[in-house]
């Protein structure tokens, strides 16, 4: 029997009583998407799943992206990201893994629809690991009237490197080859987007990926982003997972950022993720390419 339990936390919920090894009906995944629309993200404990296992309960969800970061596909599946760790060394604080906040894939023309990651060897919390989440919903709704009316129309520009100037732009950008680095551009997105089933408005702010605003000056867009991350990152639209070993995290990507909090590294740290392919808030999908798994 399926049971969902609203976490301790703004938004989020854990789902209890599935058995991930084993296939899932269309009838009991139904209220696991219900609940995915409706809470943003989704816990599940105790799943300890092979890569295929997890590749299944994914599509689900929807088909799963080919991620265009080559260099990090896991185990030999292209639909199976590892998340890079002891190579990606926070310089200035000795944090390993440790991520600003972001939405995934946003430096995309087509960001993704949502993530599920998978927490195949974790550091006990006192070390360290937890990922954060922001409700992007529940941020746009607290905006004041006047920074709402201002933002209403602007575009931003996405890149991966973000800033281009800051630790993180630069220890990310070294992680990956110069043929992934390659494919990737600097893309348009609107600073307010509409979730797509919702139907409601969310900050699409993206803080590690967030280059410029257009139309305005340089110092202007910064100071606006700024803000905007600032306003974003406040304790009351966020919540933190705290991994334990063999847990599975859902999050609806168009509805969320996320922050990895980084681990002292005394202990292992593997995570793997699939990536679900974006439906998308804005028609500029026939200029990129997607490859489906199911293809
Ligand atoms: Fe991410």
């Amino acid at each position: 029997m399926i049971d969902v339990r609203p976490l301790d936390a703004p938004f989020g919920a854990e789902i209890a009583g599935l058995d991930l090894t084993k296939s899932i009906s269309a009838e009991d995944f139904r209220p696991v998407h219900d609940a995915f629309l409706q809470y943003g993200v989704l816990v599940f404990r105790d799943q300890e799943l092979t890569p295929e296992q997890h590749i299944a309960f994914s599509r689900h969800f929807a088909p799963l992206l080919i991620h265009p970061i080559e260099s990090q596909w896991a185990l030999g599946y292209p639909e199976l990201l590892q998340v890079p760790d002891r190579e990606n060394v926070n310089a200035d604080t000795g944090k390993i893994a440790q991520l600003p906040w972001h939405s995934d894939l946003t430096y995309a023309e087509r960001p993704c629809l949502g993530v599920l990651l998978y927490g195949k060897e974790v550091p006990p919390s006192s070390e360290g690991g937890a990922t954060g989440f922001v409700d992007i919903i529940a941020v746009y709704d607290a905006l004041p009237a006047p920074l709402k009316a201002r933002i209403e129309n602007l575009e931003m520009l996405h890149r991966f490197e973000g800033d281009g100037e800051s630790e993180v732009a630069k220890r990310i950008t070294a992680l990956i080859s110069p043929e992934d680095y390659a494919k990737l551009g600097v893309t348009p997105h609107p600073l307010v987007i509409t979730h797509p089933e919702l139907g409601r408005k969310a900050l699409n702010i993206s803080c590690l990926y967030a280059y410029q605003i257009v139309g305005l000056e340089p110092e202007e867009s910064r100071q606006l982003i700024a803000e905007l991350s600032a306003f974003a990152a406040q304790d009351r639209f966020v919540l933190y997972h705290e991994w334990r070993r063999f847990d599975l995290v859902a999050w609806d990507n168009r509805r969320t950022m996320h922050c990895a909090t980084g681990h002292s590294g005394k202990y292992p740290r593997i995570m793997q993720k699939t990536t679900l392919i974006g439906d998308f808030y804005r028609d500029i999908s026939v200029r990129h390419e997607l490859h489906t798994s199911a293809a």
